[in-house]
C-alpha cells in the first residue's frame, strides 16, 4: 500500500489551478486502496506578508473546498499543518540536513524573492527555508506518492534529495517519494498572461478562476481569454500559449485530448464558449457542496480535528525515530 500526502497553501482563493492540478487528483487518489493524507499547510502561508484574520478565514475555506470537491473523511486524513507540531519539529532536522545553495537555487523562491524585493517588503527568512517544510511535511509521513501540479515538482525532488541524504548519513528512516501529476492540465496558465501560471495570490485577477466565482464571473473571465493574433485553433502551446491553455482546460474538464479537441473548432468565439460551460459545469457542484458546508462550521472543525489526530499518530513515530538516527538523546 501507497501513502499518499499532498497539500493546499491557504494564501488565498483556491482556483481552477488547484483544482485540476491538484484536488481532482486527491480526489480520485482517495478511491484507491492506498491511504491518503491532505492538509492545509497554514504555516506555508506565513512566509509572505500576511493577514492574520485573513489566513485564518482562508484556512477553514480551503478545508471546506476540499470536503465539497469530494474528499471524504472516511477515506482519507484532512488537517491543518499546524495542528500537528512534527511538521515543524521535522523542518528543522532536515535544515541541518539541506544546504544554503540548494534552497537559494529553488525556481519559487527567486521569482518570490524578486516580487517581494521589488515592492520594498523584506524577504522573509521563511521563505528561502519553506522547502524544507515541505520536504518535512512529506516525510513524516513516510509519504510514497505527491500529487501535484507541475510548479511543485522541484521542490519534490529536494525533498527526495534530502530524504536520500539523511537515510545515508543517519541510517534509513524515511521513504523517497515521487511527485506523480495529471496527463492534461499540470499548469493551467493565467487565461490573461498564459505565459505564467494560474496562482491565487494575485486575488481578483481578471486572469484567475476561483472555485467559488459564480458561473457569470467564470463565463466573463473565460470568454475575455487572452488568445493570439493567428485566427487558427492549433494546439501548438510554446507557440500559442493562450489557445492550448483554453484547449488544455476543456481536455481536463471533459477528458478529452487537447490536440484533437483543437480539430472541432474554427474559431476562437466558439472554443471559448465550449471552455465557459465546461468549467462552469464542473465546477458547479463544488461551489453547491461549498455553501452547504460552510453552513455547518462545526462538522469541518470536528472532521480537521479528527484528521490531525490521526495524522499526529503517524508522524510522530517517524519523527522521533529521525531525532534519535541524527544524535539527540531520548527525553
Ligand atoms: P499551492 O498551494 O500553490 O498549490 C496547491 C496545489 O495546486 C497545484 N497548482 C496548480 N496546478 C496546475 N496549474 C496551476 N496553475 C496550479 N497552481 C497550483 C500545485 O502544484 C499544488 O499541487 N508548496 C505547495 C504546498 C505544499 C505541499 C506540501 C504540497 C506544502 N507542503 C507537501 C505537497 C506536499 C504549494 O505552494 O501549493
Amino acid at each position: 500500500m501507497t501513502r499518499i500526502f499532498s497539500g493546499v497553501k491557504p494564501t488565498g482563493h483556491l482556483t481552477l489551478g488547484n483544482y485540476l492540478g491538484a484536488v481532482r487528483q486527491w480526489v480520485a487518489a482517495e478511491q484507491e486502496p492506498d491511504e491518503a493524507l491532505f492538509c492545509v499547510v497554514d504555516l506555508h502561508a506565513l512566509t509572505v506578508e500576511h493577514d492574520p484574520a485573513r489566513v485564518r478565514r482562508l484556512s477553514r475555506q480551503a478545508a471546506t473546498l476540499l470536503l465539497a470537491a469530494g474528499l471524504t473523511p472516511e477515506k482519507c486524513t484532512l488537517f491543518v499543518q499546524s495542528h500537528v507540531d512534527e511538521h515543524a519539529r521535522l523542518s528543522y532536522l532536515l535544515e541541518c540536513t539541506a544546504s544554503d545553495g540548494e534552497l537559494r537555487r529553488m525556481v519559487q523562491y527567486k521569482e518570490k524573492a524578486a516580487k517581494a524585493q521589488g515592492s520594498g517588503e523584506g524577504v522573509r527568512l521563511s521563505l528561502l527555508t519553506y522547502p524544507v517544510l515541505m520536504a518535512a511535511d512529506i516525510l513524516a509521513y513516510r509519504t510514497g506518492e505527491v500529487p501535484v501540479g507541475e510548479d511543485q515538482r522541484q521542490h519534490v525532488e529536494l525533498t527526495r534529495d534530502l530524504a536520500v541524504r539523511f537515510n545515508q548519513r543517519y541510517g534509513y528512516t524515511f521513504t523517497v517519494p515521487k511527485a506523480t501529476h495529471p496527463v492534461v492540465a499540470a499548469r493551467v496558465m493565467d487565461l490573461q498572461d498564459p505565459r505564467s501560471k494560474m496562482g491565487k495570490s494575485g486575488d481578483a485577477g481578471p486572469g484567475v478562476v476561483f472555485i467559488l466565482d459564480e458561473p457569470e464571473a467564470v463565463r466573463k473571465k473565460v470568454m475575455r481569454a487572452v488568445t493570439d493574433s493567428d485566427g487558427g485553433v492549433v494546439y501548438e502551446p510554446a507557440a500559442r500559449p493562450g489557445v492550448a491553455n483554453l484547449l488544455d482546460i476543456l481536455a481536463a474538464c471533459t477528458g478529452g485530448e487537447p490536440a484533437a479537441l483543437a480539430d472541432g473548432y474554427t474559431g476562437y468565439g466558439a472554443l471559448k464558449r465550449d471552455v465557459a460551460d465546461a468549467v462552469v459545469e464542473l465546477l458547479r457542484p463544488v461551489r453547491v457542496r461549498h455553501a452547504e458546508l460552510a453552513a455547518d462550521p462545526g462538522t469541518v472543525e470536528a472532521v480537521l480535528r479528527a484528521g490531525a489526530g490521526r495524522a499526529r499518530a503517524i508522524a510522530r513515530p517517524v519523527v522521533d525515530s529521525a531525532y534519535r538516527a541524527i544524535g539527540l538523546l531520548e527525553p
